[in-house]
């Protein structure tokens, strides 16, 4: 794998990493159960009625540096018409800045499509100025700035008692978000992001590196300086078969994020875990893993237990990486989670495609969508 990097000197703007992804749900008190029981996050904050905002409750969840916001409607008016499109889905990607008003001002001079103007938040513990802009589909970023802040989370949100339910399982940070988008439209928001965020091209590959056999898609790495905040771009290409993301965009009705990935440093403690408080992920066929180590060379984990997991392997000039990921995370077949342990490699686990596409078509199939 050819990891090409055109590094920025410095970043345009001051972001620091991902603060939070905020999902739409239908009903966030029950998401939120499934997310602490299931992936081991924590219940930190809430904001609803009962702090004084009428249309709509929100759950922040925790584990490590990685925040999950559940938000679910409570009025006719505002996020309804977003699930009744997407279903439970991302709707923010917010970004933590030292500057919320620059980042604005600049992405919106570059032509980023203005969400909500910079306002201030403020409550007993601080405050925060925050600014949104659009980008694909529904999708929104959010920048954070917070100024002596210190709740539990930010002005307006109260913290909850500590939460008896969550069951961790060693997820770390985020690592990449992926968004999917249409037939031919990857470029353009590549060209958003590396001219409206000055984010660089990171790793490019494209169909021509994925049997067509298989569904095919093409996809594009953006991200910033420290590569803290990494988006890989994904169009459906032509294939044999109807693309993945074609199902997705089909689902999804649009464009949208496709996956969270998140890093553990032990994926086979994680995983086990995981697995055994109900998460479900892609099965991978068993002869992935009889030619293993001759396709990445010698890794410091038993095979066994990678194979019992259903865990990949992939390994690039700088290293290897294992990773794995779940089976959508909601009735439609959108959004799902990958979690990942890095030993080096900077690249996304492109050897593993083939061996993904023969599980994902399987489901696919299943669904009636192949
Ligand atoms: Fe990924």
């Amino acid at each position: 794998m050819q990891v090409e990097s055109q590094e920025l000197k410095q970043d345009l703007l001051p972001l620091r990493a991902v603060d939070h992804v905020e999902i739409y749900s239908g009903n966030a008190k029950q998401s939120a159960y499934y997310y602490r029981q299931a992936f081991g996050f924590s219940l930190v904050a809430y904001r609803g009625p009962e702090t004084g905002v009428r249309d709509r409750v929100s759950y922040v969840l925790q584990q490590d540096k990685v925040r999950l916001i559940l938000t679910t409607p409570l009025t006719e008016d505002g996020i309804i018409p977003f699930l009744s499109k997407h279903g439970d889905s991302v709707r923010d990607i917010a970004l933590e800045t030292s500057d919320a008003e620059f980042c604005f001002k600049t992405t919106v001079e570059r032509g980023a499509r203005v969400v909500r103007e910079p306002q201030i938040i403020e409550d007993e513990h601080g405050k925060a100025k925050i600014a949104t802009v659009a980008t694909y589909g529904d999708t929104v970023h959010t920048f954070i700035e917070r100024i002596d802040y210190k709740g539990p989370f930010l002005p307006g949100f109260i913290a909850t008692p500590e939460d008896t339910l969550s069951r961790p399982v060693g997820l770390k940070y985020i690592d990449h978000i992926v968004g999917n988008v249409d037939w031919d439209q990857m470029q353009q928001w590549v060209d958003f992001y590396t001219e409206v965020f000055g984010f660089s091209r990171f790793v490019s590959f494209d169909d021509n590196d994925i049997s067509t056999e298989y569904s095919a898609l093409k996809s594009t790495v953006v991200s910033n300086h420290n590569k803290w905040i990494k988006f890989p771009i994904n169009e459906p290409a032509k294939g044999k078969k109807k693309s993945q993301i074609e199902e997705y965009i089909i689902f999804h009705n649009g464009p949208g994020v496709q996956h969270i990935a998140i890093e553990t440093d032990n994926i086979i403690e994680t995983i086990s875990l995981m697995r055994a408080q109900g998460v479900e992920f892609l099965d991978i066929p068993e002869t992935y893993y009889d030619d293993l180590l001759d396709r990445v060379g010698p890794i410091d984990e038993d095979i066994e237990p990678l194979r019992k997991l259903n865990i990949l392997v992939d390994r690039d000039d700088k290293g290897y990486m294992l990773q794995i990921f779940t089976k959508p995370v909601e009735d439609r077949p959108t959004l799902f989670i990958e979690i990942i342990q890095r030993k080096g490699a900077e690249s996304f686990g492109k050897g593993n495609f083939k061996a993904l596409f023969v599980s994902i078509e399987r489901e696919q199939e299943r669904r009636g969508n192949l």
